[in-house]
């Protein structure tokens, strides 16, 4: 049984890099009037308890949410509006994750599907989201459905893809399953996100997507100079988005801004995995 528990480290630094960049995918999408659908893979319990025992015991949060909320600067204006709407009285008490994310700036004639497999998780997504008519809850393989569930309907959305990484093989298997999906829906957008950790698994990841023929692939990340111990030694996060719907530049100032209201160095770098170089003696992507 898995034992991942989100909670822990509810709106964390790698949170806000998430949120921000979901919730300025779902503006462009909601921009026009023809409806979209959201498939969140890997949704956690929508919505998290910042008071409770799990997400007191680091505060992760500190170094994250906490710092945006009161955030008035338009680079994160519509993040922080959404942590605002939760939180009235201007104190970070919950956190909404992905799926109320993508709730709060979905129309009624927009789809969300989030899957969630963990039994205990998926009974609190299911308290936190409700029913609604246009939001489907389902308890299954996430990386099933990410193959499975595309190309949408009316072919135009996003695929959110936020797995835990316990399983180690997850790095590799997910580039794999990220070429099925996008070879169903080469035009379809996907967000991708994973952690920086010292054993350096995301590298497997990038490295097993660039050998893709995945095309478009622009990744953001955000690496912290000294990690803070209670992070569990992860030090940086990284977001991958597949056919990204505005050039770089978009994504450079959010993650720059980011790294900027961090009370700790950090580091913003963005690029097209397109132009990364297989190194040919370790086989390993040049970073
Ligand atoms: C990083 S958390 C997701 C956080 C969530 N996206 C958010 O932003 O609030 C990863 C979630 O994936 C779930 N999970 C792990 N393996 C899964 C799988 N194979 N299919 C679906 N969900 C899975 C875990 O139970 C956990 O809730």
């Amino acid at each position: 049984m898995l034992s991942y528990q989100h909670i822990y480290h509810a709106g964390n630094f790698a949170d806000v890099q998430k949120h921000a960049i979901l919730v300025k995918l779902l503006k462009t999408l909601g921009a026009k009037p023809a409806g979209f659908q959201v498939l969140d893979t890997h949704a956690g319990r929508g919505l998290y308890d910042l008071s409770s025992e799990e997400a007191s015991r680091n505060r992760e949060y500190d170094l994250g949410a906490g710092l945006f909320l009161n955030d008035e600067d338009k680079v994160l204006s519509d993040y922080s509006a959404i942590l605002r709407k939760f939180n009235p009285d201007g104190e970070l008490k919950v956190y909404p994750g992905s799926a109320m994310m993508a709730r709060e700036l979905m129309r009624p004639s927009d789809k969300l599907v989030c899957i969630e497999r963990h039994p205990g998780e998926f009974i609190e997504l299911q308290k936190a989201m409700g029913t609604a008519a246009n939001t489907q809850l389902l308890q299954e393989d996430g990386f099933k459905a990410l193959v499975d569930m595309v190309p949408f309907a009316g072919r135009r959305g996003l695929v959110v893809v936020d797995p835990s990484y316990e399983i180690k093989s997850e790095y590799r298997d997910l580039a794999k399953y990220l070429a099925q999906a996008w070879k169903k829906w080469p035009q379809g957008t996907f967000l991708i996100w994973y952690p920086m950790l010292e054993a350096q698994g995301h590298r497997q990841l990038l490295t097993a997507l660039r050998r893709t023929d995945v095309k478009d692939v622009l990744v953001s990340e955000l690496r912290l100079h000294e990690p803070p111990k209670e992070q569990f030694r992860m030090y940086g996060s990284g977001i991958i988005i597949i056919n990204p719907p505005w050039p770089p530049a978009v994504v450079e100032t959010l993650t720059q801004y980011i790294a900027s209201k961090l009370p700790v160095k950090a580091f913003a770098d963005v690029f097209w995995l397109d132009n990364q170089k297989i190194d040919p003696e370790t086989g390993s992507i040049q970073l």
